[in-house]
């Protein structure tokens, strides 16, 4: 198991080399905005509710939640929520690295699976699969190989097996893709897409901060943003910034319309 600089504390899994742990203090400096649609910030914050809740929900003999699916395009927030639930939970995150994970030998990558899991029920933790539709892809598929289809199968067990004590958290731009089966395992799915103006306007404002002092700009550059994600957002906007810095200047419409035009996004 990798450690990040400033983990160390989670008990060392034999042989496991396929993982990277960050810390919560860690998840914490990722995170340092996050916007979300109203639908996925209660879904976010019902989710963390309920398991400070736990005791509770014992008692009434309700399961609570601990396997969510993110979806949608890139750059919109769901490796950030992953950290941002780590966070708030106060558990480290366990981020998996596919390569690492995925095995040309047979049945090396269901043993993988199977390991990785074990690790994870060893004590609390968020573990993190992201391009998770790599692993969990749907077994009807024609071309797909056997192996992949047995992988799928020991995933689907360890989840079934992964107990209450730590939160399984998967990303994925392919939900299409994911087995059906493996779909039907997660009790909490979110949406995620480009920003709406709303949002847009909102992480631009965060983004140039004290920066702009030009009347107007972060709606100006709101429109001219229609389209892109927040990654390309925040791409736009530091260039834009690195070019006021450069001029000493206060960061203006023109840093940030020739930023666009050198970025050139792929506007969806
Ligand atoms: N909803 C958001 N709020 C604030 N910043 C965001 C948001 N979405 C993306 N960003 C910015 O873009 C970067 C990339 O986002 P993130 O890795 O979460 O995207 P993703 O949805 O996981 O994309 P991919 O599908 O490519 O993995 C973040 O580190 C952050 O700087
Ligand atoms: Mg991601």
């Amino acid at each position: 198991m990798n450690k990040s600089s400033s983990a160390g504390r989670l008990p060392r899994a034999k042989g496991i080399d396929m993982a990277t742990c960050y810390m919560p203090k860690e998840c914490a400096r990722k995170v340092r905005h996050l916007v979300l649609p109203t639908v996925n910030q209660k879904i976010v914050e019902e989710f963390i509710t309920i398991l400070g809740m736990r005791e509770t929900f014992e008692e009434h003999g309700v399961p609570i939640p601990n396997k969510i699916v993110m979806y949608g395009p890139p750059g919109t927030g769901k490796t950030l929520t992953a950290f941002h639930l780590a966070k708030m939970l106060e558990l480290p995150l366990i981020l998996v690295r596919l390569d690492a994970l995925i095995h040309s030998h047979l049945g090396e990558t269901g043993s993988n699976i199977r390991k990785i899991f074990e690790y994870a029920k060893q004590s609390p933790c968020v573990l993190f699969l992201d391009e998770f539709d790599a692993i969990a892809r749907t077994r009807e598929s024609g071309d797909e190989v056997k192996e992949m289809a047995r992988a799928v199968n020991t995933l689907l067990q360890c989840l079934d097996d992964f107990g209450d004590n730590s939160i399984f958290v998967a990303a994925t731009n392919l939900e299409k893709d994911l087995d059906r089966a493996i779909w039907r395992r997660f009790d909490t799915k979110m949406t995620y897409s480009l920003p709406d103006n709303e949002s847009r306007e909102q992480y631009i404002k965060l983004l140039i901060g004290e920066f702009g002092q030009e009347e107007g700009l972060a709606e100006l550059a709101c429109q001219r943003l229609t389209g892109c994600s927040f990654a390309d957002i925040e791409q736009i906007i530091l260039k834009a910034k690195r070019k006021a810095i450069i001029a000493g200047l206060p960061l203006c419409w023109q840093h940030v319309s020739v930023s666009y035009d050198e970025y050139n996004p792929a506007v969806q």
